[in-house]
């Protein structure tokens, strides 16, 4: 295990019937409020009413940014952060899924940055500053409710970057399971698919002796297979929304990855997909990691053979190292496939001819990953396999 420090901020309210304390929460920080949310679905659930209740409750002042869309555009943190510099807000409040608090986080920094909010995401080094962010969940997949990370796409350079600074880091998260009940089916499976890869990201690793993290993120996974069979038979099954929620949070808050290297090659390799296609996120890592563990695999199988036995009880009699980690990986893709993700590039329609374009953007900022290190070849050659 290697030296590590670890810090992680955000106060988690977990549970039935917490939303009620949101406006007390936000009350902490001040009394004007941006509320972010996104293209309707708070308003059909009748969570806006709610949130808008415990706000009165609590005396607030409150402003809106709404309208945010998946894969959260760089034009509505500009909007945000005029409203707030405007109205002087004291805390951004985002009541949704990734993309809505992301859009949040965005504008909380662009509050405090001298310039344009994109100049965040293209610059050396990270925004240090940000006004408070509060969260009220509604989409297990992006653990954006417990980590600093903001993904935020401009359509005019066809670029979608992220930030990750603790001062994005949500003051409080609200996550009641329940307000996950109406998360449409497609997005249920791109959320538990993001958690797996988060997982992944992490665990496939040559730092040696990590059993604790090992096990954690195993844990993670074996609960996700379990949990989206029972959640897509009824997507109102308390405990299971509430397992998927408690696994997206923990497998991206920085505890799966504490004293050992991570690779986050995958979601560089998916981020080129989303910015330039408009795919949902989860759609894109259901297609690329398969591809990317089969890739990888040449440079060690030991941690593969792992997997494959403590989350699939792969049976090793009689199997080389090699069979028994593509066994591993083979019943990762029917996983995928039981739920009905996408399974190829051509189930959005991508064909060949942006590979080449989105594996030099990748690798622009240098080579990706630690498990292998991928160079823009090599990200081709991923993209290819995934056709
Ligand atoms: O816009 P509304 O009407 O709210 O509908 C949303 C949206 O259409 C809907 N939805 C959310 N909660 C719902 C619901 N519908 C019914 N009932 C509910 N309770 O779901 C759709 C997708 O929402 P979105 O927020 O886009 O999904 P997700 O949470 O997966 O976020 C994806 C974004 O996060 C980024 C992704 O790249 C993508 O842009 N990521 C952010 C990360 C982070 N901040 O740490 C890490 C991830 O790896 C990821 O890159
Ligand atoms: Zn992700």
């Amino acid at each position: 295990m290697e030296n590590f420090t670890f810090y992680n901020s955000t106060e988690i309210i977990f549970g039935k019937g917490e939303v009620n304390r949101a406006g007390e929460k936000t009350a902490d920080y001040g009394k004007k409020v941006l509320l972010v949310t996104g293209g309707g679905s708070v308003k059909r659930i009748g969570l806006y009413d709610r949130v808008m209740n415990a706000f009165e409750n609590a005396d607030l002042e409150v402003f809106e940014l709404t309208g945010i869309e998946p894969n959260p555009r760089i034009s509505k943190v500009r909007e945000g952060v005029d409203i707030c510099l405007e109205k002087e807000i004291d805390i951004v409040i985002a009541v949704g899924g990734g993309s809505v608090i992301d859009t949040a986080k965005a504008v909380a920094a662009g509050v405090c940055f001298d310039g344009d909010p994109w100049e965040m995401f293209t610059m050396e080094g990270e925004p240090d500053e940000a006004i408070p962010v509060g969260v009220v969940l509604t989409l297990a997949a992006t653990g954006s409710e417990m980590n600093g990370n903001a993904v935020i796409s401009n359509l005019e350079t066809e670029q979608k970057l992220a930030i990750h600074t603790p001062a994005c880091l949500p003051v409080f998260s609200i996550l009641d399971p329940v307000n996950t009940y109406t998360v449409p089916k497609e997005h249920t499976v791109y959320g538990i698919i993001d958690i797996a890869a988060h997982v992944f990201e992490q665990y496939f690793s040559h730092t040696e002796s990590t059993p604790i993290q090992d096990s954690w993120a195993e844990g993670i996974i074996k609960t996700l297979i379990k949990e989206s069979e029972v959640v897509l038979e009824n997507p109102e099954d308390y405990n299971s929304r509430a397992n998927i929620m408690l696994a997206g949070t923990m497998a991206i808050n920085g505890l799966l990855s504490i004293g050992k290297d991570d690779d986050w090659a995958s979601h560089a390799i998916e981020h080129e997909l989303s910015a330039i296609y408009d795919i949902p996120h989860g759609g894109g890592l259901a297609i690329l990691f398969p591809n990317w563990m089969k890739y990888v695999l040449s440079e060690g199988t030991d941690k593969f053979v792992q997997y494959a036995v403590n989350v699939f009880n792969i049976d090793t009699k009689g199997k080389s190292d090699q069979e028994i980690a593509l066994a591993g990986i083979e019943k990762t893709r029917e996983w995928f496939n039981s739920m009905g993700a996408p399974a190829r590039l051509a189930d959005y329609d991508i064909g060949e001819d942006k590979l080449e374009e989105m594996a030099a953007k990748a690798v622009s900022r240098g080579p990706l990953g630690s498990y292998k290190v991928l160079e823009k070849e090599d990200v081709l050659e991923i993209y290819r396999m995934s056709l």
